[in-house]
């Protein structure tokens, strides 16, 4: 049996709504993009979505909405994808990277001790698809100590008069935090629709605005809607209407607009994700746990607990005593049998442009616990169940040639 990591889901409603926009005479943003924006605010329970051709992209835009820029520092887990901290570094401003629990996301004490009067941003990740501590990093920033060292340098710093609290949520549609959907509990979170995601667009991603009452919601979608489409006041949808040529530039924007092509995909998805998508994912979680609990080496990952449920976007196993070297060898021999994993991540530090740039991972020790032993198994809605006790047999009998070694 042949197991993939994470193939798209493309069914018969995503080939007509794909099929439905290619024959419609207008391919780029338009009509479905609109659709998937209120599809993916329904979904976060926020009153604007915007959609962007990636989530990194949709980091560097938010910052940039925020102003920040060279001088300014934002906090960042050692434990993520490596565009959580290239988003920062496109601004010219400084990734600070704060250590990590062991259910992998962000520490918030590692936070406070990274704080400085230059910190602008603080991006938790919610690795996996399990939601951060919010609440804890929205006590810690609300703080009045914290609050009397942010030093605002704009009308929107000024308005939000604390550091900002930008969601990396790439991995988290779906995900519940306190009853409420993740999305909706930072400044501003960020989804990825990339092609393996949840819900994907092949490329694209989502900015959730859910931002203060001093702000403007409606305002802010508008204006870093025309920050997505190099700050022109018309999209070509509304170009392209008779006599609608006239356009202005107003501000320096991006290029970073979703096409209508790529929303049809994830505008398929998304209606059927919370009744069905998102339940077969947890199908899945819910037997690996089931048919892991009998080794006593398998760290299954946290899924659910009081506060928090995951988008079960990553399942993240951890194998209790492993080195580096033998989770390597496991891999090679799981590899060997056609099944497919993964490891997610490879900490910051360890990559060479970070540890050229001077980060150490010897700073961020549980962040090299969580990666040592780490592998994240396949995880998706067509999984069956036989496919499913396929990969943890493999697992399993690996596991014992790797350590018997
Ligand atoms: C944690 C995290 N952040 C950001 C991204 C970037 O997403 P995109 O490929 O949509 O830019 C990814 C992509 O895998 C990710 O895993």
């Amino acid at each position: 049996m042949k197991i993939a990591f994470s193939p798209p889901y493309i069914d018969k409603d995503v080939l007509e709504e794909v099929q439905d926009t290619l024959q419609s005479g207008w391919i780029t943003t338009g009509p479905k993009v609109k659709l998937l924006e209120s599809e993916t605010a329904k979904l976060a329970s926020v009153k604007y979505a915007l959609c962007v051709n990636s989530a990194t992209s949709g980091l560097m835009l938010a910052m940039h909405w925020f102003g920040i820029g060279p001088g300014d520092e934002v906090i960042i887990p050692a434990y993520t994808y490596a565009a959580t901290a290239l988003a920062v570094i496109h601004l010219g401003a400084k990734p600070v990277m704060a250590d990590v629990n062991p259910d992998f996301n962000i520490n918030v004490d590692s936070v406070k001790k990274a704080i400085t009067k230059f910190t602008k941003a603080i991006i938790p990740v919610d690795i996996a698809g399990l939601p951060c501590d919010y609440q804890e990093l929205l006590d810690l920033i609300s703080s009045p100590e914290i609050k009397s060292s942010f030093n605002p340098q704009n009308e929107e710093q000024m308005k939000l008069g604390r550091i900002l609290l930008l969601s990396d949520a790439a991995h988290s549609l779906g995900a519940v935090y306190k009853n409420k959907p993740s999305a909706s509990i930072a400044d501003l979170s960020v989804f990825s629709f990339h092609a393996v995601k949840n819900v994907t667009t092949a490329e694209g991603g989502a900015i959730c605005i859910s931002l203060p009452k001093s702000f403007s919601e409606s305002d802010v979608y508008a204006k870093m809607r025309l920050m997505t489409l190099n700050g022109q006041t018309k999209d070509a949808y509304s170009k392209s209407k008779v006599g609608g040529w006239r356009y202005d530039i107003v501000l320096l924007g991006f290029k970073m607009n979703m096409p209508d092509v790529c929303a049809a995909l994830g505008l398929a998805q998304i209606r059927k994700y919370k009744d069905q998508l998102l339940i077969e994912r947890k199908r899945v979680a819910m037997q690996y746990l089931d048919r892991l609990r009998q080794y006593s080496w398998a760290i299954t990952p946290t899924l659910k607990n009081q506060d928090k449920e995951s988008s079960y976007h990553v399942f993240a196993l951890r194998i209790a005593g492993f080195t580096e070297n033998q989770r390597d060898r496991l891999i090679e021999k799981i590899s060997k049998k056609d099944v497919s994993v993964n490891v997610h991540f490879i900490p910051l530090p360890m990559l060479k442009y970070f540890s050229d740039s001077g980060y150490r991972i010897d700073d961020y020790p549980n962040a090299y616990n969580c990666y040592k032993g780490e592998i994240s198994l396949p995880i998706y809605p067509q999984m069956t169940s036989e496919m499913v006790d396929f990969v943890v047999k493999t697992l399993a009998d690996s596991y014992n040639n790797v350590s018997c070694i």
